[in-house]
């Protein structure tokens, strides 16, 4: 089967691959859409650090194909969202309500055993996230299979799987965003847009858009931004004139770089939060005085996969979806066959689309 795999750094291919039958435990899944996020770039490029090769892809909805011994809530034919994070439902962060912590397995590109079931040449390939669904098909673990309602759109479902989920989910799951709330968005793509959705949801009475494109910002206000700012210095002045002086309630940073975390800080308001949804590289800083957070009382909250617990929150984010509330099909500008996916990559960096996403068959 054909997949999408990242050979080194900075190499992308669409590549023939064998993929083993599923482990006890595991699902193969034929995938219907993968949506293509700056995360799969962060792999390609080095931000994220992984070893290669790797099948690149961890946003998709797909159908079952074949089921591994011991799997049990789905069967062939179900259409389901893959989840880039297991829910082991036993180690210490599932059983204390935070399962977007799920430590069943460590994250190095493998199955939940550390074998992987994709070869190419005969050589072991790598999968980004336990999944690799930027391919025909995928092996994942059952952990990470989410059945849903066969009446969704196949590349509205996809979009739960990441950037809608991290970024709806970062407003009213992480932050959990009042009514009546000020907030900045900093970086509109696929996942500020979802921020800005989540805050729109949440009943914010002002959203401020941030991004270096007009055409995002543009975007940013069709799903529910009240005002826009251009990045730089006086993004900061400009935010703290909107909000009287007093800066907003939540300050969301969705690209990971240091300047616009700072920015972030800078803006939330005394008693505010920053919320860092953004991933940077490992090696980057940002700086904080030693003063600000005790004099100020704000808080620097981290951010992952938007607090999910995906066996309510995927079927909630999809109600939404159904009753109009969370636009997704707004959110997909451009499709792309599997054999495009370098043109993809390049639409990405160039920004130009809030999501793209990979239709399969
Ligand atoms: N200031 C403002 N906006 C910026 C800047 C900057 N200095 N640099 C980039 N941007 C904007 C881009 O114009 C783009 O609209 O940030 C946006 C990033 O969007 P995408 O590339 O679509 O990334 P997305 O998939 O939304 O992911 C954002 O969240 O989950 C993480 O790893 C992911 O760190 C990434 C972030
Ligand atoms: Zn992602």
């Amino acid at each position: 089967m054909k997949a999408v795999v990242a050979t080194e750094r900075d190499n992308l291919a669409v590549v023939d691959v064998d993929l083993d039958p599923p482990r006890t435990g595991e699902v193969r899944v034929r995938m219907m859409a993968t949506g293509v996020c700056h995360s799969d770039l962060s792999i390609l490029n080095g931000t994220i650090p992984s070893a290669f090769p790797v099948v690149l892809g961890h946003e998709g909805a797909g159908v079952v194909e074949e089921v591994g011994e011991g799997v049990s809530h789905v069967r062939p034919g179900d259409h389901v969202v893959l989840s880039f994070i297991p829910q082991c439902g036993e180690c210490f962060h599932c059983v204390h309500d935070e399962p977007y912590l799920c430590s069943v397995a460590p994250n190095e590109g493998n199955q939940l055993d550390g074998t992987t079931r994709v070869h190419r040449d005969g050589e072991d390939v790598r999968v980004m996230s336990f999944l690799g669904n930027m391919a025909e098909q995928a092996v994942v673990p059952g952990i990470c299979v989410v059945p849903i309602d066969r009446d969704i759109p196949f590349q509205a479902a996809a979009l739960v799987g990441c950037g809608v989920t991290t970024g709806v989910g970062a407003a009213i799951k992480t932050a959990a965003v009042r009514p009546g709330s000020t907030v900045a968005v900093v970086g509109c793509g696929g996942v500020g847009l979802s921020v800005i959705q989540g805050c729109r949801i949440a009943g914010a009475k002002q959203i401020i858009a941030v991004d270096l494109s007009a055409e995002k910002m543009e975007m940013a206000r069709t799903f529910g931004a009240t005002d826009t700012t251009t990045p730089g210095g006086h993004a900061l002045r400009e935010i703290m004139a909107m909000t009287g002086g007093v800066g907003v309630d939540y300050a969301f940073e969705v690209i990971g770089l240091p300047a616009t975390i700072e920015t972030c800080v800078k803006v939330a308001r005394r008693g505010g939060t920053a919320v860092l949804v953004g991933v940077g590289r490992a090696e980057e800083r940002f700086s904080v005085n030693s003063l600000i957070l005790p004099l100020t009382s704000k808080t620097i909250r981290g951010c992952m996969y938007g607090s999910v617990n995906f066996k309510v929150d995927f079927p909630m984010y999809l109600d939404l979806y159904r009753r109009g509330l969370l636009d997704l099909d707004g959110m997909v500008t451009r499709t792309y066959a599997l054999d495009e996916a370098p043109q993809a990559f390049e639409d990405l960096e160039r920004g130009v689309n809030a999501r793209g996403v990979i239709l399969h068959g």
